[in-house]
Order: C-alpha cells, then sequence, then structure tokens
C-alpha cells in the first residue's frame, strides 16, 4: 500500500518541498498517523536550509475530505483524540517559511481551513471549499474563527464556518481565502511555478516580510487553543457521536 502522505521534493526545485496527500479512497481524509507526518515535515523545514518553500497537494479531484470521520467517531466514544491535530495545527502556525497550496476538488474541514495559513493558494475552477463542523456538531478549528473573519469579513466567514456553505473556487478568490483559480490540469504546474519563484527570493527578506504580512503567531495560537477546548468537548456530545454514526452507517 501506498504512503498516505508522500513528502518529496519538487523535481524542477529541490528547495520545495511538497506534502502529497494521498489516501485518494477516502477522498485524502486525515487520520492521527497523516497529521505526524505532516508536522515532521513542517517542523523539519524550519532548520532545513536546503527547503524554502512547502507546498500542498492531493490527488486528482481531493485535497482533502477533513478529518478522519471515523476518528472522531473514536474519540466521541471516549478514545483519546490524541495530540496529532493539535501539533499539525500548531506547526502550519510556526511554519517560518513560505506555505502554498494547490486545491483540485473536494477541500472540506481542514482541507478549507488549512489554506487559511498558506501565503499562495491555487486552485481549480472544480475545487469546492466546504466546512459543515456544525452539521457535525462541532466547532471551527485551526484558528479559522479569527483568520477567516478577517480576511472575508463576518458575513462570508460566518455563511463559510457556522452556517457551513459551500463556496466554489470563485467565491473563495472573491473572498481572500485563496490567491488563483486555474483549470485542474495547470493547478500543480502554477503551485509548483509560484513556490520556485518564493524559493529563489532572499529568504531572509521573504521570512520578515511573511512574519509582517501574518500578523503575531501568539494570537492565533491562543484562538487555536480556545476551538480546541470547545471543539474536544463538542466531540464527546451525544449530538456529534449521533451525526458521525450516521455518516459511518451511510
Ligand atoms: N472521514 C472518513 N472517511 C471519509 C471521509 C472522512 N472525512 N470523507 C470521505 N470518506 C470516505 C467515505 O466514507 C468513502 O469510504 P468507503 O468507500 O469505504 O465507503 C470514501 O471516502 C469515498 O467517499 P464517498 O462519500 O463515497 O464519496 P463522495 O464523492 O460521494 O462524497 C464527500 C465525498 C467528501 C462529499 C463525502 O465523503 C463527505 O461528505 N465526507 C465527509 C466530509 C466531512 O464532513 N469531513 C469532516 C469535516 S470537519
Amino acid at each position: 500500500m501506498s504512503d498516505p502522505i508522500v513528502i518529496e521534493r519538487s523535481a524542477e526545485d529541490p528547495a520545495v518541498q511538497i506534502i502529497r496527500f494521498n489516501r485518494p479512497e477516502k477522498k485524502n481524509a486525515f487520520t492521527r498517523d497523516m497529521y505526524r507526518t505532516m508536522t515532521d515535515a513542517l517542523n523539519a523545514a524550519n532548520s532545513d536550509a536546503g527547503i524554502r518553500v512547502t507546498v500542498f497537494f492531493g490527488t486528482e479531484g481531493s485535497f482533502s475530505a477533513g478529518n478522519d470521520i471515523g476518528d472522531f467517531l473514536a474519540a466521541a466514544m471516549g478514545g483519546s483524540v490524541g495530540l496529532e491535530l493539535i501539533d499539525f495545527l500548531y506547526a502550519l502556525v510556526n511554519a517560518e517559511k513560505p506555505l502554498v497550496s494547490g486545491v483540485d476538488g473536494l477541500a472540506i474541514g481542514i482541507g478549507t481551513t488549512l489554506n487559511l495559513h498558506c501565503d499562495l493558494t491555487i486552485a481549480s475552477d472544480r475545487s469546492q471549499f466546504r466546512t459543515p463542523f456544525v452539521d457535525l456538531a462541532l466547532v471551527p478549528e485551526a484558528g479559522s474563527s479569527l483568520i477567516a473573519p478577517r480576511i472575508m469579513g463576518h458575513q462570508r466567514a460566518f455563511a463559510m464556518l457556522a452556517a457551513g456553505e459551500a463556496f466554489t473556487a470563485e467565491d473563495a478568490r472573491q473572498a481572500g481565502l485563496i490567491w488563483k483559480v486555474t483549470s485542474p490540469e495547470e493547478v500543480e504546474k502554477q503551485a509548483l511555478a509560484a513556490a520556485a519563484k518564493l524559493a529563489a527570493k532572499p529568504p531572509e527578506a521573504l521570512k520578515i516580510a511573511r512574519d509582517l504580512v501574518r500578523g503575531p503567531r501568539e494570537e492565533v495560537i491562543a484562538r487555536i487553543d480556545e476551538e480546541a477546548r470547545h471543539f474536544t468537548a463538542r466531540l464527546r456530545s451525544d449530538e456529534a457521536r449521533a451525526a458521525f454514526e450516521a455518516f459511518m452507517r451511510r
């Protein structure tokens, strides 16, 4: 069986690290192991001068269907939530080098909110961004309740994060969630080209520019922690268990 997360370097530019979600049979839903592998790759990039940019890709038609609902159900049944998801979120916030994503198709839950931590996202015109947190009796995560209203305003952030409305790629571009929309065939090419351009820039100046544009990490971390307290409590609620069971039974 192939690895559900593949870490590689761009063939065109070895300074570009690629984190590829590779569990297409489950629409690239993230398991705890997958988070762990991604966290290690993000943290490694911080201390490896040979890596200047990290790029996230999924597979054809699926960026990610979000957290594995089977893992949510296990936690709802009294199992451990584990630290893998929160460690991954911290690693995203603490990334010291640019993050680029290339989205083709489904981007659900953290498949959407991950892009709030990316600096440049290119999505195919068939992509769909959706965060059905409340429908699953959960609450927004990944600092999205702080970052999304800032970039897209209250109403669009509410429509996405609380009402669970689907955003097309064009909606997401207009909302400032992503940078560009292109064809499915072009997504990876354009994302890698954007990453290679960043990788060629003076890294120290780029790091300072990025930090200035992103703003303080502490407030994002504090919001992630606040969201996580609610998220963990909701995960163990009867209404969440019922929603996970309904999905697993389909
Ligand atoms: N967790 C676990 N398994 C998932 C999953 C998830 N988040 N998303 C999809 N899968 C699995 C399905 O159970 C199915 O597995 P099976 O073939 O063993 O039955 C497989 O991936 C394919 O999904 P399927 O639902 O058949 O494909 P689809 O194209 O009809 O629908 C989705 C795709 C993503 C719209 C649908 O699977 C879905 O709504 N998934 C849940 C998304 C979600 O709520 N994520 C959590 C956000 S917080």
